[in-house]
């Protein structure tokens, strides 16, 4: 198992260091794990001035999966758009075809408090976004800012080829299955041609899932609806840009964004690994960082690229009975918890392994 490990930026280092005493704690018990380092993000900008280095593009190729921290940072926010950290996350995405975003949102019982909304809206919540990750207004061109009849306009292009729908879909699909059979397309069909599109293709292929029951919703209503009552949700499909939006959303019903773990796939299961939340860089190095996401973006490694699902749920168990036992970081801490940080967290969740 050759894992590319990509800290980045801000909390990245310190994160996905507790990942690494994880997979060489299951290294110990006989996993075969092969761990190798590169740079992504504002790190790599600052050595090589490129967010995506050509030897950390050999490293994502060679590696089976990549587990990434976070990138960004305010310092590199004045650098032109090709500069930036975000771009070195795009590009990588982009390069290894990694299109298939998958995003739970599990809600852990002990943290039903931490979420903003009343604990019966949230209790057991369990919803899975699966966003499209290589297509969309995020990639489409023409686009950019430039001056036209003497004033600046900036402009992007929203685009999906039916191809780059049908394949999201099955992979939506075929999730939906595993689990309560259920799934929402949401798309913005009442405007947008675009996602005219999205709709008509999702549909077509639902004919190849007669067992599995689709609805469609409007992305502002889904937005709306992922607050009033989420659990009316299971799986979700939608593009990039929505995605992007409704994830973050979603994270917030679990209580914690550092709580939510991510999986990208390509069409050989070969996949980047990362928390959903940022590089956090007001609460870098302090120890501070919540590093469950990361933990528990290894178990979703563990899962979809290597089928090892018993080691996926020690990890898993792990968390749970950490959590249990009241450690908290601070961004899930409640009074009577017990108060940790990034590298006790990681220490608890070793000892439960
Ligand atoms: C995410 C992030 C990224 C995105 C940024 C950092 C480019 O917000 O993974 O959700 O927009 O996809
Ligand atoms: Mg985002």
């Amino acid at each position: 198992m050759k894992i590319a490990i990509l800290p980045g930026d801000g909390i990245g280092p310190e994160i996905t260091q507790q990942a690494e005493r994880i997979l060489m704690a299951l290294a110990h018990d006989g996993l075969k794990v092969e761990l190798a380092h590169g740079l992504i993000g504002g790190s790599a900008v600052d050595k090589h001035n490129d967010p995506f280095p050509e030897a950390t593009r050999r490293l994502a190729e060679e590696a089976d999966a990549i587990l990434l921290g976070a990138v960004g940072g305010p310092q590199y926010d004045q650098l032109p758009r090709e500069k930036r950290p975000e771009q070195g996350l795009l590009a990588i995405r982009k390069a290894l075809n990694f299109f298939a975003n998958l995003r739970p949102a599990q809600l852990y019982p002990e943290l039903a408090n931490a979420s903003t909304l009343k604990p019966e809206v949230v209790a057991n919540l369990d919803i899975l976004i699966v966003r499209e990750l290589t297509g969309d207004i995020y990639f489409g061109t023409p686009r950019g800012i430039e001056v036209r009849d003497g004033q600046r306009v900036g402009f992007n292009t929203m685009v999906y080829t039916e191809s780059e729908i049908r394949r999201i879909a099955h992979v939506a699909f075929q999730a939906a299955r595993k689990r309560s059979s259920k799934l929402c397309s949401v798309d913005k069909m009442n405007v947008l041609e675009c996602t005219q599109l999205w709709r008509n293709v999702v549909e077509e292929v639902a004919k190849e899932y007669p067992d599995v029951a689709l609805s469609h919703m409007l992305v502002d209503n889904a937005a709306m609806q992922l607050i009033r009552n989420p659990k009316q949700f299971d799986v979700i499909v939608t593009g990039n840009m929505f995605g992007d939006i409704l994830s973050d959303e979603a994270s917030m019903l679990t209580g914690s964004i550092g709580m939510l773990p991510s999986a990208s796939l390509n069409e050989f299961n070969k996949g980047l690994y990362e928390p959903i939340h940022g590089s956090a860089p007001d609460i870098a190095g302090k120890n501070l960082a919540n590093p469950l996401a990361t933990l528990l973006s290894v178990s979703m490694m563990l899962r979809y690229t290597f089928n090892q699902d018993a080691t996926a749920l020690r990890i898993e168990n792990a968390v749970k009975k950490v959590l249990a036992s009241g450690y908290r970081t601070a961004d899930i801490f409640e009074q009577g918890m017990i108060k940790v940080g990034t590298a006790e967290m990681g220490d608890a969740v070793l000892a439960n392994l």
